[in-house]
């Protein structure tokens, strides 16, 4: 029994030591020393021993059922030192390994074109407001004295989110006039640049949404003349000096008298090129003197108030300032447009 047990010894401590992984170390004990394991095999044979005999052996078998877990053990802790050393080989961080560029992003052209817009009206006083893209037709139609029979309330022009029209998106940044005469102290002076929406089909020139920046400045006296010297010297500030202005009569609602805004073609000096296709003018903006009605609608009195207001498309300012020549490519998100500014 003695011989079996030193024959077993060496055999376990042998294979423990070779043994080469996790695996294979628990299958080992689990044959060593396991329920039906070797040393257990042999204890069962202590019946045939004496008395006397028999505690010597036991203790023997103690012994070596604790040398045995101690094989293992320092092997199992061998093992697990040379896998995680193998893990933090493989793992390794190179410090000296250079670097992916950071690439910065910028700001997008047209936002680079609002920016400006609204340093020029800063400048002269004005509050930069925004408001709100879903709109009450009352104040996109209603209080711009746009009633029921007025073209753009139609389903055809227009996001409706409701049956009886009550709820849209808003077709223009005038509704936000309504909004700042209703909630400011006069004197106002309000620029509010945001999005609106209209039924268009997409294509090189439209877009079912677009920007708009809505002007507004209402006090004691204001008139066209100011209306004219304000826009003539922001059409300055943006095309430079001299540029040429045209205000052609024109209609909207909500204001009267209405104009349209053109600027003299940069590109031909009025001749005629692609650019202006062939008119000599572009067309910049529309504007007006407030309809008294509109005032009246918002609490102030006409006879004692007036102001003017203006709209400008700000695609179309973008188009012209870095000559792009189609309004898609400015919500396309294409890094290889983008990058060029
Ligand atoms: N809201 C008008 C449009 O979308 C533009 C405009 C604004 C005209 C303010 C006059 C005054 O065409």
């Amino acid at each position: 029994m003695k011989d079996m047990m030193q024959k077993l010894r060496e055999a376990s401590i042998e294979a423990v030591a070779r043994a080469e992984s996790m695996e294979l170390l628990e299958e080992l004990r689990v044959r060593y020393l396991g329920k039906k394991g070797e040393l257990t095999g042999i204890l069962r044979q202590m019946g045939a021993l004496s008395a006397e005999e028999r505690p010597v052996m036991g203790q023997l078998a103690n012994q070596l059922r604790a040398d045995i877990e101690g094989a293992i053990e320092r092997r199992r802790q061998r093992l697990g030192e040379a896998l995680l050393e193998r893990k933090l080989q493989q793992e390794a961080l190179d410090v000296t390994m250079p670097a992916k560029a950071v690439r910065l992003g910028h700001k997008h052209p047209m936002y680079n074109v609002l920016d400006q817009i609204k340093e020029i009206f800063i400048g002269m006083g004005f509050e930069i407001l925004d408001g709100p893209e879903v709109e009450l037709s009352e104040y996109n139609f209603d209080k711009l004295n746009s009633d029921e029979g007025h073209p753009a309330r139609d389903w055809t022009d227009t996001f409706y989110f409701t049956e009886d029209s009550r709820i849209l998106l808003r077709t223009q940044t005038s509704p936000m006039q309504i909004h700042a005469m209703e909630t400011r102290s006069l004197p106002i002076r309000v620029l509010a640049p945001g999005r609106v929406y209209r039924k268009d089909e997409v294509d090189a020139t439209h877009s079912p949404m677009f920007h708009q920046i809505e002007g507004l400045f209402v006090d004691k006296g204001v008139t066209m003349a100011d209306l004219k010297a304000t826009l003539n010297l922001v059409v300055e500030k943006i095309y430079g000096k001299g540029t040429v202005t045209r205000f052609r009569p024109h209609h909207f609602p909500f204001t009267e008298p209405s104009c349209e805004l053109d600027i003299q073609c940069h590109k031909c000096g009025g001749k005629g090129c692609p650019t202006c296709k062939g008119q000599g003018w572009i067309e910049v903006l529309g504007a007006g003197m407030v309809h008294p009605k509109v005032l009246a609608g918002c609490g102030i009195d006409p006879e004692v108030y007036s102001g003017w207001a203006f709209g400008m498309g700000l695609e179309r300012l973008a188009m012209g300032e870095y000559k792009i020549t189609d309004l898609r490519l400015i919500f396309e998100n294409d890094e290889r447009f983008l990058q060029q500014f």
